[in-house]
């Protein structure tokens, strides 16, 4: 099988071909906006796969495809045959003999991973248990087009060790940022990439306020993730000290951003004045997981592209 690239977590690129995709997002993004047709994709096909809900993964992958000139394919369990057993290898390699890019959102990360090694085409990642590589695309995206650089900042993460918390850790290293992780106890983010991650990088607490001491931007997600519903009492229980509100936010720095790759829980993770008050940049965010995933797809199917 020819090599081909996928994107299955944050560190699967460099930090050069980050440069190269935030940068392109901001092109693509304003060409749309000044609306431009940009075809580059006319004929081509991705599958989209979802095994979990999702309202802004499909929305975007689907509106990137169509404004790319290609055709996007939704895929669920309940109606596809990998509901009801076909292997995932098999899935693999029907799909990518039928299109041109695969999207796909699981449970396990191995999911993915095994999707991609019998795959002919680019696999992405659309969100597992373990990461979620295409959001922090689109976070970094939005920390750039307001604040800039991300290199050298601080990044508060405050509630569970999760997918959302490691893919932060990811990016951290590999964009050369700080991420100050507080989570409760039995929930704190296990690497799972094998990798160390110094002081310089991460900096794991229980306590929200030292997290959000001094940073540049303050995010955090839901208390109870896709997949992990039978515990959700024992959540709300131990997270109930982890609610971002406007004095936490009093402790980062006077023009820190606020985060949610959303849906969001009001008066749960975040109180209401935060999300929707004046440091919160949660509709650019996203907004910019299309505009982010354009310029992932164009380079994995095209490569980089100057025009
Ligand atoms: N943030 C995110 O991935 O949203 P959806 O679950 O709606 O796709
Ligand atoms: N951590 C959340 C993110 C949802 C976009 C989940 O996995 O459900």
């Amino acid at each position: 099988m020819t090599q081909v690239r996928h994107y299955l977590q944050f560190s699967d690129l460099n930090r050069d071909d980050y440069q190269y995709l935030f940068q392109r997002a901001q092109v693509l993004k304003r060409r749309h906006g000044s609306g431009e047709l940009y075809r580059p994709l006319v004929g081509k096909v991705m599958s989209m796969v979802f095994e979990k809900n999702s309202t802004r993964t499909r929305v975007s992958f689907e509106a990137g495809m169509s404004q790319l000139g290609g055709h996007a394919m939704f895929l669920d369990a309940n109606t596809s045959q990998l509901g009801r057993g076909e292997p995932i290898e098999d899935t693999a390699r029907v799909l990518s003999r039928m299109s041109d890019i695969i999207m796909i959102r699981t449970f396990e990360q191995s999911n993915v991973e095994r999707l991609a090694a019998n795959s002919r085409v680019p696999v992405i990642n659309g969100l597992t248990n373990e990461y979620h590589p295409c959001q922090i695309l689109a976070d970094i995206l939005t920390f750039i087009e307001h604040r800039g650089p991300i290199k050298g900042k601080t990044v508060a993460w405050v509630g569970d060790g999760n997918n959302m918390c490691r893919t932060w850790l990811q990016a951290a290293k590999l964009l050369d940022f700080k991420l100050k992780a507080a989570t409760p106890v039995g929930y704190e983010l296990k690497a799972l990439d094998g990798q160390h991650y110094g002081p310089e990088h991460f900096e794991p607490s229980h306590s929200a306020e030292h997290a959000v001491a001094g940073a540049d931007l303050v995010t955090t997600d839901v208390f109870t993730s896709m997949g992990f519903e039978a515990e959700s009492v024992a959540r709300m229980e131990a997270f109930r000290n982890y609610q971002i509100t406007a004095d936490l936010m009093k402790h980062a720095k006077p023009d820190a951003l606020f985060m949610h790759c959303l849906p969001a829980h009001r008066g749960e993770e975040v109180a209401a004045d935060v999300i929707d008050g004046p440091q919160s940049v949660v509709w650019d965010e996203a907004e910019n997981r299309m505009h982010g995933q354009k310029a992932l797809i164009e380079y994995l199917l095209l490569g980089r592209v100057d025009d």
